[in-house]
């Protein structure tokens, strides 16, 4: 059935009539804050937080507010058109699910809740690299629904070569690579606790379910060993039994082989490689004929450079804030990049995106397209894959109604004459 922002509003007042409220809040800040009452202190701390002071997060949000919506009248906006193409897909609105990890800190199902919603709102799902369910499993649950890879480039060529051959395998049309997090960001919060969901075998599903990931754990490595030691004391010994628990396999079969720790600990060692650059990325389309998305790029060199070297899409983003303290806002890098690229590839935009009218700020300075990040968390902790298909069919009421009081009737009219 198509989607119909009038009815959705519609919806919402009339169920209000028997009672019933919005299953999450409409309001960013008071979905943010009755997820965090759902979710564990290291949960909500490791999804909320950001990088140092998390001035870049701060700055995500005030860059949408230095740009204003001047709206135009008497424009016929009775027929709106959402739509748009991607990389050869018909999407019915400009949103996508971002790559999460670790989504089982939010809710049990996780990813799989995910696919669900975004195949109900026939929505692109993002498969993180760090997911807490394979991306087999999402698949089968999306079916024919668009879903792409995101890739964190391995210290292991072989790892990256499995992990997108297993992408291709299961009906991604695209791979995202993520480029701004060769090393994880300075995160205050976490640090603060002490805290990183992936010591705890969290967010390593990925790893666990690819067949060349499994045969390096035969290996010896004993860097890798060394590296995550740690005292042995109650604390210690109840994670190792959780970590045992969550791995694929039988309980005790973990606990004695010692397996999950393993994982861990090469997961660790090889998830990333800084030593990174532009050339290493002829061996990905030696190995996929998918379209290549760069993620993570914030300056307009290095959006020309993402056109020198094949790239098929980039999108404009500083990880929400998680990486660089003090970074640029995507929304104020976004015209630049939009400008070097000079409509040849698709430009999309994530971090900072909280509702219809930022999306319909970021198409208007360009962007093809915009990513739905922490949001669609919140909605996952509160009330599960129901959840984040209401989330994701708020934004899309939110963005229509923006662009059609804005004197827009399709996503073609949207421009920077929209805005001041
Ligand atoms: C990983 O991508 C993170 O932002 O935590």
């Amino acid at each position: 059935m198509k989607f119909s922002a009038t009815d959705r509003q519609k919806t919402l007042y009339i169920n209000g009539l028997s009672g019933s409220k919005p299953l999450i809040p409409i309001d960013a800040n008071k979905l943010r804050e009755t997820a965090k009452e759902r979710l564990s202190t290291e949960a909500y701390t490791y999804i909320a937080g950001g990088a140092g002071r998390e001035d870049t997060m701060t700055a995500n949000r005030q860059g949408f507010n230095q740009w204003q919506i001047v709206p135009r009248v008497l424009n016929d906006v009775s027929e709106r058109n959402t739509s748009l193409n991607l990389f050869g897909q018909s999407l019915n609105s400009p949103f996508l699910l971002a790559p999460i990890g670790v989504l089982e800190m939010a809710h049990r199902n996780a990813d799989r809740a995910v696919a669900q919603a975004a195949k109900n709102t026939a929505t692109p799902m993002i498969f993180s690299n760090q997911a807490s369910i394979s991306m087999e499993s999402c698949a089968r649950i999306l079916e024919e629904s668009p879903h792409w890879f995101q890739l964190y480039w391995s210290q292991s060529d072989e790892l990256v070569k499995s992990l997108v051959k297993r992408a291709e395998g299961c009906g991604c049309t695209a791979i995202v690579v993520t480029l701004d997090t060769t090393l994880l960001g300075w995160r205050s919060r976490d640090l603060d606790l002490a805290y990183l969901p992936f010591l705890e075998g969290k967010g390593i599903a990925q790893y666990t379910s690819d067949p060349v990931f499994m045969q390096m754990l035969e290996e010896k490595d004993d860097t890798a060993a060394k590296q995550t030691s740690r005292n042995i004391n109650p604390t210690s010994l109840a994670a190792l039994v959780g970590l045992a628990w969550r791995f694929p396999g039988s309980f005790l079969g973990n606990l004695s082989s010692g397996t999950p720790l393993k994982a861990v600990r090469k997961f660790v060692n090889i998830y990333s490689r800084p030593s990174i650059t532009w050339e290493n990325l002829a061996f990905l389309r030696q190995h996929t004929s998918l379209p290549i998305i760069l993620k993570g790029i914030l300056h307009p060199d290095d959006a020309l450079k993402a056109l020198q070297y094949g790239a098929d899409g980039i999108i404009v983003s500083n990880h929400g804030g998680r990486q660089v303290d003090g970074a640029i806002s995507a929304i104020a890098a976004l015209p630049d990049v939009v400008k070097a690229i000079n409509r040849k590839i698709p430009v999309l935009m994530d971090s900072g995106i909280r509702g219809g009218a930022d999306a319909f700020k970021a198409l208007a300075l360009g962007a093809t397209a915009v990513c739905i990040g922490r949001p669609y968390v919140y909605a996952l902790a509160i009330a599960g894959s129901e959840g984040i298909e209401e989330l994701i069919n708020n934004y899309k009421a939110d963005f229509e109604l923006t662009m059609a009081l804005t004197g827009c009737k399709s996503l073609e009219e949207i421009n920077k004459n929209c805005l001041t």
